[in-house]
């Protein structure tokens, strides 16, 4: 498996998909009656999640991330990995701790796509496999960059989620080297 993209030429910076790692909050608060196809139906209101976002971004059998793409060499300047496209199949997690119990993967693209610092264009679709919204899934499209507290929009979302719209709000809480694993806080605001 080919390496992450990178920010800079030396330094493996994780910013590859920062998203998720859902940990339904508890504060989720859904409690409505299913609709025809079995899904819960739309609460009329706001939930919250919140999760942590496991991505070990080195290249290996554990790897979830996968660079596709290298820009050719002197694009942009070369600066901030410019023009790298990862595909990434993230680990949603309740906890921050690694063998904290799994709840879904963060599936998707991302593009180092600015020449001036280091921000990712994501793509990413929330993939819940447990607790109150397994089945359903949420459609993240936003731009981050990694070391500030990062919001991306929902722009999305299906079964539980459908019609869904809403903002995440996540944090790095770990990179750690040497196990390539960069852990992120997140919590996410749906309308649904
Ligand atoms: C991959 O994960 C498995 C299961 O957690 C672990 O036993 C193994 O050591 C890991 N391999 C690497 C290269 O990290
Ligand atoms: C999630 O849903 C799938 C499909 O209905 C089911 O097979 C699986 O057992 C569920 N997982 C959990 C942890 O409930």
């Amino acid at each position: 498996m080919a390496a992450p993209h990178r920010a800079s030429p030396a330094q493996p910076l994780p910013f590859l998909a920062p998203l998720v790692a859902l940990l339904f909050l508890a504060a989720a608060t859904t409690t409505a009656a299913a609709a025809a196809d079995g899904v819960p139906a739309s609460n009329g209101g706001m939930t919250h999640l919140h999760f942590y976002f496991h991505e070990i971004y080195t290249a290996g059998p554990n790897g979830t991330t996968a660079a596709v793409a290298s820009p050719p060499a002197g694009a942009g300047g070369s600066s901030f990995g410019f023009g790298s496209v990862s595909v990434v199949d993230d680990m949603l997690r309740e906890g921050a701790d690694p063998a904290s119990r799994l709840i879904g993967r963060a599936q998707g693209l991302t593009a180092a796509a600015s020449l001036s610092e280091g921000a990712i264009t994501t793509l990413l679709n929330f993939v819940f496999t447990d607790g109150p919204y397994n089945g359903s899934t949420l459609a993240l499209f936003g731009r981050a960059v990694l070391g500030s507290v990062m919001e991306r929009p929902i722009v999305g979302g299906t079964g539980a989620f459908r019609m869904a719209r809403g903002y995440t709000h996540s944090r790095m809480v770990k990179s750690a080297d040497p196990d390539n694993l960069l852990v992120l806080e997140y919590d996410a605001y749906v309308l649904h």
